[in-house]
């Protein structure tokens, strides 16, 4: 059986993928629809359509996806500049700002997709919203010793935080760099700048997951006529 999500996913991730030149270097997102277009990089690459490409990986699943796929693999210490970036997201509004942090990968991602030349961003057309935080909680990136001040000062904000929690694993997510995510419940999220800066000033917080002006592009992936499109 066809899954139209996952053909979404996939002909936007081909779509992103098919944006990249020979001789760049490409910041790899996280998440299922990246990863498509992780896959697809590695397929040109394979066919000798696309050459002498280096990969910047935002979490450890691209890292991982990425040598799977043979995409040669460097660091930001290496390089000067960033071309590209392709990577998901978990809502996007109509200014083209995001809520990322799904994968809890959200603090590499905003390193990596704020330095490149072109973000570019891939979805399926189920993640946008008209305003940030109506169907997803608000990531935020902690380290650990100062989780319950943290969610004080968040609950002082109006927001409903919560601990995230592992599916197999018993206690909390633990990120790439070692640390806690909250997810946080805002009853309307109505200036994504300001709350960006507010949050990532609580001291412990290392992160969250507002992208705001850091996207150049939105790939959509949609079902129209029972045929996947991307616009
Ligand atoms: C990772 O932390 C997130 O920012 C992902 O980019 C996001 O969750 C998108 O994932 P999917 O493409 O799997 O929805």
């Amino acid at each position: 059986e066809i899954d139209p999500i996952k053909v979404m996913k996939q002909e936007v991730g081909k779509a992103a993928a098919a944006l990249v030149k020979s001789g760049t270097i490409v910041g790899l997102g996280t998440g299922s629809t990246t990863a498509y277009a992780i896959e697809y990089l590695g397929n040109r690459l394979k066919s000798g359509e696309l050459t002498d490409i280096q990969g910047i990986p935002t979490s450890f699943q691209a890292e991982v996806l990425a040598k799977k796929y043979g995409i040669p693999l460097t660091t930001l210490d290496a390089v000067d500049h960033i071309d590209i970036a392709i990577d998901g997201a978990d809502e996007v509004d109509p200014q083209k700002n995001l809520i990322k942090g799904g994968g809890a990968a959200h603090t590499r991602e905003k390193v990596v997709d704020a330095l490149a030349d072109q973000f570019i961003v891939v979805v399926d057309g189920n993640k946008l919203v008209d305003r940030l935080g109506s169907t997803f909680l608000l990531p935020v990136e902690v380290i650990p010793m100062a989780i319950t001040p943290v969610m004080r000062a968040i609950e002082k904000l109006g927001g409903k935080p919560e601990l995230r929690m592992g599916v197999k694993k018993a206690g909390p997510v633990i990120t790439d760099q070692g640390n806690m995510v909250i997810d946080v419940k805002f009853d309307s999220i109505d200036n994504p700048a300001e709350l960006e800066k507010t949050l990532n000033n609580i001291p412990g917080v290392l992160e969250n997951g507002l992208f705001v002006g850091v996207a150049d592009k939105v790939l959509i992936g949609e079902v129209k006529d029972g045929q996947p499109v991307v616009r």
